[in-house]
């Protein structure tokens, strides 16, 4: 068994926090355990407590979309995980202890995946990771170091569709053409061969995928 399928297994049981009461299932993370790539959002909602899927609803669309169009790049190429790994009631923000509880589990994934370029969606990842209060606002439109890592913070995907797309589009799409860049540099991509042979993308041609 590979330590992250055991981390898997373990997570799966976890109730280091008060969210385990109020699960249907975990949301480890999900795609390709060599990735080059990490994205860590928030937090699962309804249909990823339902699914055991992080990214399933419109957020996660806009996402794949993203991603794609601006690294080329599919969800199953890269690694999809969150701050936490269990839904909040009612979709509320995580809490402090909450998210120091599921910590050492981000942690975990990131020493085993050892991604070259982290991209965190939203405030919550931006600020645990890089230990600061700023907001996303201020944070993103640069490349951080995080230990040997890159990392690019953006906009979480449901900001953007509350906001109807705009600028936060425009600049969340930048963001992926940054993290892109960073992973060359890291001569991370493209992926290597035995990965990407027939690959064959499957996702809307350009002009058809412009809104969120
Ligand atoms: N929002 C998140 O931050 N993560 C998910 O998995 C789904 C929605």
């Amino acid at each position: 068994m590979s330590e992250l399928v055991a981390l898997e297994r373990e997570v799966a049981t976890c109730t280091r926090c008060r969210l385990a009461a109020g699960r249907t299932q975990t949301v480890f993370g999900a795609g390709d355990p060599h990735a080059g790539l990490m994205l860590v959002g928030e937090a699962p909602g309804a249909e990823e407590d339902r699914l055991g899927v992080p990214f399933v609803g419109r957020s996660g669309q806009l996402l794949d979309r993203v991603l794609f169009e601006e690294t080329g790049l599919q969800r199953s190429e890269v690694w999809v995980g969150n701050v936490l790994r269990c839904r909040p009631p009612g979709n509320r923000n995580p809490l402090d202890d909450e998210i120091a509880s599921c910590r050492p589990y981000l942690d975990a994934q990131l020493d085993l995946i050892r991604p070259a370029v982290i991209v965190t969606l939203g405030n919550f990842a931006a600020q645990l990771l890089l230990a600061t209060k700023d907001g996303v606002t201020r944070l993103r439109g640069q490349q951080h170091r995080w230990r040997d890592c890159v990392l690019v913070p953006t906009f979480h995907p449901a900001y953007i569709l509350r906001n109807g797309g705009g600028d936060a589009l425009v600049a969340m799409r930048a963001d992926f053409v940054r993290a892109k860049q960073a992973m060359v540099a890291a001569e991370r991509y493209p992926y290597p061969a035995a990965v990407v042979v027939g690959h064959q993308p499957s996702q809307p041609a350009h002009s058809a995928a412009r809104q969120p």
